[in-house]
């Protein structure tokens, strides 16, 4: 029998992987290993191999700070429109040590299959080519997380796509051009607080075999009510604000 000696240690990291929202500011990451987290996602399967992401590494305080800012701003303008979304606070950001901004090339949709011809058929298939651009730069931002977390750090998965104010906003901070997108910030550092495992679904939850097992499905009137009832504990434990 094989031995699982590597798959055990790929699942520890797996299963160990913690968010953490707040770092030690005075615990640096060196240098090398923002490369050890990037060269694990340099090597993520991507659609039609285009490899469609860029990372920037920041470390300048005052590009955190306006990160930080931004986040900030953005959580109490949800606030105010009464999106009801649980809010992390985004201060920590400020003063992680590790911060990768994930970069996308939404141009690279038209490796995937696209007709280009402008008709409603064509709008289909660029939708599904957006899919496989997001699913392939977030194979490889995963795989920076865990790397990150192998190297025991606490990683924090932030979110910038779908606003034009992040993209306005934080593009010119890091000289990102026009023509590409800010997706996502890796952060990550020594958590500042123990992190803790949150709830996931057991495997037979999530697994079924040959054919899907409907006694699993929840209908649309039983997520309504996880988002309203669960969601916000499984988020967070103490950090939490429900706007
Ligand atoms: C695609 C994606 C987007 C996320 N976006 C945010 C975010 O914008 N802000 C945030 O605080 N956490 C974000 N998270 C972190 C999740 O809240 C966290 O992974 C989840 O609560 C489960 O906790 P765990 O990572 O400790 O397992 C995101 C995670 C993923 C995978």
């Amino acid at each position: 029998m094989a031995s699982t000696e590597l798959y055990d240690a790929l699942v520890e990291v797996c299963r160990d992987r913690r968010t953490s929202r707040e770092f030690d500011p005075d615990v640096e990451v060196p240098r090398e290993h923002f490369d050890m987290i990037l060269e694990a996602a340099r090597h993520a399967p991507s659609g039609a191999n285009t490899q469609p992401w860029h990372y920037v590494v920041v470390t300048e305080p005052e590009a955190k700070a306006a990160m930080a800012d931004y986040f900030i701003a953005e959580a109490s303008r949800r606030a105010k429109l009464g999106m009801k979304f649980p809010t992390p606070n985004y201060r920590g950001l400020a003063t992680a040590p590790g911060v990768i901004v994930v970069i996308a090339d939404f141009r690279w949709i038209n490796a995937f299959p696209v007709l280009n011809d402008g008709s409603e058929l064509d709008a289909l298939y660029k939708q599904n080519a957006e899919r496989i651009l997001l699913q392939s730069v977030a194979a490889s931002t995963m795989s920076a997380h865990l790397a990150a977390a192998a190297l025991g750090y606490g990683v924090w998965w932030v979110t910038a796509i779908g606003q034009e104010n992040a993209q306005s906003e934080l593009k010119p901070l890091l000289g990102v051009p026009e023509d590409l997108a800010i997706i996502d910030i890796v952060v990550f550092g020594k958590p500042l607080k123990p992190p803790y495992k949150r709830w996931k679904k057991t495997m037979d939850e999530i697994r079924s075999f040959e054919t899907y097992n409907a006694d699993l499905f929840m209908d649309q009137k039983a997520i309504e009510t996880w988002i309203k009832e669960t969601r916000h504990k499984v988020m967070f434990r103490d950090e939490s604000r429900i706007d």
